[in-house]
């Protein structure tokens, strides 16, 4: 794979890089280089024979995130725990994979971090071995890799040639272009390559005076994650964005925006080119009337503001003579198939996406339950994490798009 094909290739990719202990641990260095040039986030741990080779401070100035290397760590635990950093990861890469290390994950081994974390994660897990020929070709090494095979493990390498012990044979381990060239094609084609996809996310603030705004309860968590799930499938990704507190998607063109007005026209301003819409955006219904030049002041009456009513972004975008796959989501605390299938109609949608909302359901959570209805058929994707619901929600488009014709221009 040459540098123009990698680019990008794992943007938004969560990448946890193992390092176990061995002369080529010193070569991960470069891997995290390479990786982050594909686009991918990384995150290092270290073994403690790894760190006998290399220092943590070298992979914390690559990588950009501090480096663990034991499970006994208060102060990482405090920030990350092990447990939140295995659910982090999409992929987990382990190079150099020292022929230890192949046999204590083969066992299930859980005796420091990067075991743990193996065991206690279910990104998929590949390895990029690296050791002296012999150990390579030992019956006990080449059974444990065959167990690990069998379980789904992805092995990468060893390449053959010149190693540092001064022998020659199959163990070295493979460039670090070719270990992200592996790991790119092993996460198989990108499906939404060459296709643009715009979305809205978080909740739109509307003033009322300099100080107060009518706002809601959307985080954007939601509007985010179906961001990075499309630009990590190849997708060209523009994610319009209230007022929220969350960190750009890797590989996605982000325009903030406050109002629901500002977030018509930063929508409208991008949908000419896109394939996709996905309106996640809890968008403002109403807007005061008039917005206070100056704080306003209690009375001692009751205060009637006057509302009126936001434009419409997704039936207008729905309304365009040349328009996108158009995607809405109803947010409804009850009857919720029902008010979102009169959406779906009403807004002439390809699709919708139901979601109950109220006391600790739908906002502000890591987690969701989605009812995808469309005009002659419907989808219940059960409780998840919100990054797990909007790939399936990426499946569940693509599959539209193609049984009923792509989108409408
Ligand atoms: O952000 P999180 O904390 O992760 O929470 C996720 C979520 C609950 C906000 C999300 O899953 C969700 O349901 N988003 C849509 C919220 C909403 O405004 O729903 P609605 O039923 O009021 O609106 C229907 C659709 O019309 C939505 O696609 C909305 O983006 C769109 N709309 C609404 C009003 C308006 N003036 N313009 C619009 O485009």
């Amino acid at each position: 794979m040459t540098a123009l094909d990698s680019a990008r290739a794992l943007a938004g990719v969560r990448v946890l890089l193992g390092v176990s202990g061995g002369i080529a641990a010193y070569k991960g260095a470069e891997l995290v280089r390479r990786l982050r040039d594909a686009g991918a986030q990384v995150r290092v741990v270290l073994t403690e024979n790894a760190a006998r080779f290399v220092t943590a401070l070298t992979f914390q100035a690559l990588s950009g995130h501090p480096v663990r290397t034991s499970l006994w760590d208060e102060s990482a635990e405090a920030a990350m725990g092990h447990i939140e950093l295995a659910r982090w990861a999409d992929e987990i890469l382990i190079a150099p994979a020292s022929a230890d290390l192949i046999a204590r994950l083969a066992q299930g081994h859980a005796d420091d971090l990067l075991t743990t974390l193996c065991l206690a994660s279910t990104a998929p897990l590949a390895l990029a071995p690296a050791m002296n020929q012999q150990m390579w070709a030992h019956a006990a090494t080449q059974a444990n890799l065959g167990l690990l095979r069998a379980r789904g493990v992805r092995v990468f390498g060893p390449a053959c040639g010149d190693q540092a012990c001064g022998e020659s044979g199959v163990g070295r381990l493979l460039e670090a272009v070719e270990i992200v060239a592996e790991l790119v094609r092993a996460r198989g084609p990108r499906e939404m390559a060459g296709q643009r996809v715009l979305g809205s996310a978080g909740p739109t603030f509307e003033d009322i005076d300099p100080v107060r705004f009518i706002g809601n309860r959307s985080s954007g968590r939601m509007g985010f994650a179906i961001a990075a799930a499309a630009a990590q499938a190849g997708a060209e990704v523009t994610l319009v964005a209230g007022p929220v507190h969350l960190a750009t998607p890797a590989g996605v063109a982000r325009v903030d925006v406050r109002s629901a007005r500002q977030m018509r026209d930063a929508v409208f301003a991008h949908v000419a080119d896109c394939d996709v819409f996905v309106s996640a955006a809890a968008v403002g219904d109403y807007r005061p009337q008039a917005v206070a030049a100056q704080k306003m002041k209690k009375t001692g009456q009751a205060l009637h503001l006057s509302l009126v009513q936001n434009p419409d972004i997704l039936a207008e975008v729905a309304a365009l003579p040349r328009r996108p796959f158009v995607v809405g989501f109803a947010a409804e605390t009850e009857h919720v198939e029902t008010h979102a299938r009169d959406k779906l109609e009403r807004k002439h949608l390809d699709l919708i996406v139901a979601n109950q909302v109220g006391a600790n359901l739908g906002f502000e959570r890591d987690d969701n339950a989605l009812l995808l209805l469309w005009p002659d058929g419907r989808k219940e994707l059960p409780r998840a994490d919100k990054r797990e619901l909007a790939r399936a929600l990426l499946a569940c488009i693509a599959a539209l798009r193609t049984t009923h014709g792509g989108n409408r221009s």
